[in-house]
């Protein structure tokens, strides 16, 4: 059982818990959202497991206005149109990610664009007060439909989160359109609350449609962050020339001579590797190494998106997309 709070005076409690690193699941005009405080990792990893996902979907950051979504990512005049004309409402942008943008790698799954929102109600007053954007994917486990009133989130999520914000049923009851916005193209990655002929109308410019169907999870058919360097997975000895991707206190043979090395969590906690993943793997990619190595990472819990993740970092790389 979580707790339920009506949202008209949950905001103090609401704003405690994200500070404290917290899930609250909170109500949006679409549907209800999962959220955390997007710069906390750590946070943003508990969202992976409490829903289960079996893999790190990049997530949108929920943000409280344009002023925001341009200390985030990277507006020109079209997705400031954009902007400007649907928010708040059910328009997700994909942007390109600003540098020493305050979201957590984990939030972006480290790609270079970023999924930025402005949503009404409660959730937009509660970003407002913590002033920092907040993560979040649609409060359901994973496999499981959206949800749309607290009770549905209770009784899908109730049993692993503390705190659900009760804004009664939500008006659009669809997730948001995502619109990825790109050198003066629009691309529609995911249809939602608002329609490609609003978004034509108020731009005066075509809106490119997913061919083949609605796509289930946009992020992944996005080039995912692969390292340059070659990856070796489940390592026992690291080679000459590799770089170290640890996990936990025990060492493969051979690690003192790596020629760089970073532990995904020293003490073998998942939820501090999934925190660390992405930065350590960028870090130990610009190390000039002739593969990074990393030794066996647990597979339970959040070890399953942490496994799929580095699974697709060791695949031979093409350029086609990644199925989902
Ligand atoms: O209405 C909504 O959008 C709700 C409410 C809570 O805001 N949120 C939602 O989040 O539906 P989620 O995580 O269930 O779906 C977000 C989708 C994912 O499929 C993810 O792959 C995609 O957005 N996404 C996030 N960042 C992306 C990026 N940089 N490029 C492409 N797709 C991205
Ligand atoms: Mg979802």
């Amino acid at each position: 059982m979580a707790r339920i709070l009506n949202a008209e005076t949950a905001l103090a409690e609401a704003l405690e818990a994200l500070e404290a690193g917290e899930l609250v699941a909170i109500p949006t005009e679409t549907v209800y959202g999962l959220a955390a405080d997007a710069a906390n990792g750590t946070a943003v990893a508990r969202i992976f497991e409490a829903k289960g996902r079996p893999r790190f979907n990049p997530l949108i950051a929920h943000v409280d206005g344009l002023a925001m979504a341009e200390r985030i990512g990277k507006f020109d005049p079209l997705s400031r149109k954009l902007a400007q004309a649907f928010w708040p409402g059910p328009l997700t942008l994909v942007v390109p990610l600003g540098s020493g943008a305050p979201v957590h790698a984990l939030v972006t799954a480290g790609l270079d664009t970023v999924a930025l929102r402005m949503p009404k109600g409660f959730a937009g007053r509660l970003i407002a007060a913590l002033g920092r954007p907040l993560a979040a994917p649609s409060a359901n486990s994973s496999g499981r439909v959206s949800t749309t009133t607290a009770e549905a989130v209770e009784a899908d999520l109730g049993d692993r989160i503390g705190l659900i914000v009760d804004g009664g049923p939500t008006q659009v009851g669809v997730e948001s359109t995502i619109l990825r916005v790109e050198d003066g193209r629009l691309l529609m990655l995911r249809p939602g609350g608002v329609t490609a002929e609003e978004i034509e109308a108020a731009t005066g410019q075509a809106v490119e449609r997913p061919t083949g169907g609605a796509i289930q999870a946009p992020g992944m058919l996005a080039s995912h962050y692969a390292p340059a360097t070659a990856v070796r997975l489940d390592v026992a000895e690291i080679l000459p020339g590799e770089a170290l991707l640890a996990f936990g206190p025990v060492r493969a043979r051979g690690a003192a001579r790596a020629m760089a090395m970073l532990n995904l969590s020293p003490t073998g906690d998942l939820r501090e590797a999934a925190a660390n993943l992405f930065a350590h793997l960028q870090a130990l990619d610009r190390a000039g190494a002739a593969a990074i190595a990393v030794e066996p990472i647990l597979h339970h819990g959040l070890g399953a998106a942490i496994n799929d993740r580095l699974a697709r970092a060791a695949a031979p790389r093409d350029n086609s997309a990644i199925p989902a």
